[in-house]
């Protein structure tokens, strides 16, 4: 089973597709996390990508479809993929279209998790990651247990360099821009589930899980 994960910056793509993978036994595919770790590791990759993420910008479709097709290629998509924060351009959706025929996927669902924009910048600006291991929390909703402190490795917490509340605004306006015309493309497909990503994670994911299940 293949998954896409839909939703402005902050709906809870991916706290929800770490649920779902573990939950289906499919992987966790996300873009902006792969470009995370390249900045970290000052990679040609990172570098190329750093200047559009710290901007709020999207990273060229180029770039992001040789990282979907080395994927591809290294593990052939049999369990099954969630993808989070990709598609986020048309060109992007189509190329991902052509590459699951060549590899003889198929995609269930796109679940759209829709949020109100103040309740999006509230959570984005609120958001800390572990250093190490990359567990996300928030300071109100979901805060750890020790203060600043990751719960499952005792990393230190940090607020990613985009989530200051002029990137998120900028983040936003990107996305009602340029990936926001993707609710019509699945739409016409028929593969578009529409969820509320109002309420409490768990609340959510019922909503999710239900929508992927029918
Ligand atoms: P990316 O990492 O994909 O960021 P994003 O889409 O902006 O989404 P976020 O990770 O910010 O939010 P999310 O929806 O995953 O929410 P989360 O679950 O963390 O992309 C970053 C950048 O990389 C882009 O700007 C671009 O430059 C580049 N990029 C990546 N992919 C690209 C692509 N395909 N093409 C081009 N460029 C690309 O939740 C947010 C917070 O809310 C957390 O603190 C969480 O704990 C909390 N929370 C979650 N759910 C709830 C809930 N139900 N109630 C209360 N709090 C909640």
């Amino acid at each position: 089973m293949n998954l896409i994960l839909l939703g402005a910056p902050g709906a809870g793509k991916g706290t929800q597709a770490q649920r779902l993978a573990e939950e289906l036994g499919l992987q966790h595919l996300s873009t902006g996390d792969i470009l995370r770790k390249a900045v970290k590791s000052g990679t040609d990759l990172g570098a190329k990508a750093k200047g559009f993420m710290d901007a709020g910008e999207l990273v060229p479709d180029r770039i992001i479809m040789e990282i979907i097709a080395e994927r591809f290629n290294e593990d052939g998509g049999e369990e099954g993929y969630v993808f989070d924060g990709f598609p986020r351009t048309i060109p992007q959706a189509q190329a991902l279209d052509e590459l699951m025929v060549e590899f003889g996927l198929h995609l269930r669902a796109a679940v759209n998790i829709s949020v109100a924009e103040e309740e999006l910048i509230n959570r984005l600006t609120g958001r800390r990651v572990c250093r190490s291991c990359g567990e996300t929390y928030h300071m109100v909703y979901s805060p750890p247990s020790r203060l600043g402190l990751c719960n499952r490795c005792g990393g230190e917490l940090m607020q990613r360099s985009d989530d200051t509340e002029e990137t998120v605004r900028n983040r936003l306006e990107v996305y009602y821009r340029q990936t926001e015309p993707l609710l019509n493309y699945y739409e016409q497909k028929g593969l578009l589930e529409n969820v509320s990503g109002d309420g409490s994670i768990e609340e959510v994911f019922s909503r999710v899980i239900g929508a992927v299940r029918g």
